[in-house]
């Protein structure tokens, strides 16, 4: 990779809530990093509503693109290429900034590459943020992908699909969706995740029993909906907490049960692997008593915890860029053939649901 041409590639991302654009350097540098949440927009609902995303995203795309530009202090005439978030999502929504990479890339004479936004988060960890210098992973390692829609561990031998194998995932919620479920159950709005984490961090975890998902130590697979249902349980027999401490230490219990679960599915992984190198990504990633966890983990078992700043693990376009300017330097150029997809490209092992173990379930997004 060192030896390839360095180049400048504007990253689009609008595959869910964020409308993002991003132009960052080949050798990780990111140049600049704009982020417009729709997070105020579908709170009011709980959760994501398609249609009003699909219609942020349009609201939203040119002016993104054109403050990154600026932020960056390049003009299109300046990039070697765009990169947009092609699969999985919300089909809509990847519409949105597929047609906004293809515009720009005919009307200037770009390559534009779709990249699968799944791979852009374990490429966060390459992300050289000003004053954030990262020492990169380097190939093979292990990485632990949460985020709101996915939730698995993956052996990564090339940042590309054909280099990336599951060993694991889950079989009902990813951990962000429980974390967000969660939230709502406690009334504390969408996203749960990041609130969880603040009052979490003021609880004692001892104060509930609560189970420990998927404890079966030899599995690499995780389920979170049983521990949902306990909250939820707790909440239909006691109503929502009233006092403030009674509602940390649930938060605190929930989040030490899920913290705890992936941990230990990726010292596994670690060891059956024979990897020393563990990379996190995804918007629970950013989530503070996981990250405290996973180095304290990291430390004692003598292996290298690489894990983005908490801007970088929730979506962002900087990822995407990055991914993109990899395919770019193969030679990679989808141009008006670019296609969308709800699915990700990445193999998936894991049986979504009560069927067998380890065998191939439908794609899911
Ligand atoms: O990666 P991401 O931004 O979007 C997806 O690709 O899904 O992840 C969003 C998820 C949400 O479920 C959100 O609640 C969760 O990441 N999240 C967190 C934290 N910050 C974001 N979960 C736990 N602790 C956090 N600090
Ligand atoms: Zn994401």
């Amino acid at each position: 990779m060192n030896s390839k041409r360095d180049i400048v590639v504007l990253g689009i991302e609008t595959s869910c809530d964020e409308t993002a654009a991003a132009v960052v350097r080949s050798n990780g540098e990111v140049l600049s990093d704009v982020i417009e949440s729709q997070v105020a927009a579908h709170a009011p609902y709980g959760g994501i509503v398609p249609e009003l995303a699909s219609r942020d995203h349009l609201r939203n795309v040119r002016p993104v693109i054109e403050a990154a530009l600026r932020a960056a202090q390049v003009t299109l005439g300046d990039l070697d290429g765009i990169a947009v978030t092609a699969r999985p999502g919300l089909a809509g929504a990847l519409h949105v900034g597929a047609q906004a990479a293809l515009g720009l890339g005919f009307g200037r004479d770009l390559p534009v590459v779709g990249v699968d936004h799944l791979v852009g988060h374990l490429c966060a960890a390459y992300l050289q943020y000003p004053g954030h210098a990262v020492q990169p992973p380097e190939t093979p390692f292990l990485a632990l992908l949460v985020s709101g829609g996915h939730t698995a561990l993956y052996r990564v031998d090339e940042l590309n699909a054909a280099g990336i194998r599951e060993l694991g995932a889950t079989r009902d919620d990813a951990a962000g969706e429980a974390y967000d479920k969660v939230g709502k159950l406690l009334g504390l709005g969408y996203p749960g995740g990041p609130v969880i984490d603040q009052l979490a961090h003021q609880g004692d975890a001892s104060r509930f029993e609560l189970p420990r998902p998927m404890s079966r130590k030899d599995s690499l697979e995780f389920s979170f909906s049983g521990l949902k249902t306990n909250v939820a349980r707790y909440v239909e027999q006691h109503g929502r907490p009233q006092d403030r401490q009674t509602l940390c230490d649930l938060c605190a219990a929930f989040q030490e049960r899920v913290v705890l679960t992936l941990v230990k599915k990726s010292l596994v992984a670690l060891e059956r692997e024979r990897l020393s190198t563990w990379v996190l990504g995804g918007g629970v990633a950013a989530n503070k008593g996981l990250r405290t966890a996973a180095a304290a983990a990291a430390a004692q078992r003598g292996a290298r915890l690489v894990v983005p700043i908490p801007r970088a693990c929730t979506d962002n376009a900087a990822m995407i860029a990055f991914c993109g300017a990899l395919r770019l330097q193969a030679g990679e150029n989808h141009g008006l053939s670019l296609e969308v997809s709800p699915y990700t490209e990445l193999p998936q092992t894991t049986r979504k649901g009560r069927g067998a173990r380890g065998a191939p379930g439908p794609g899911t997004p």
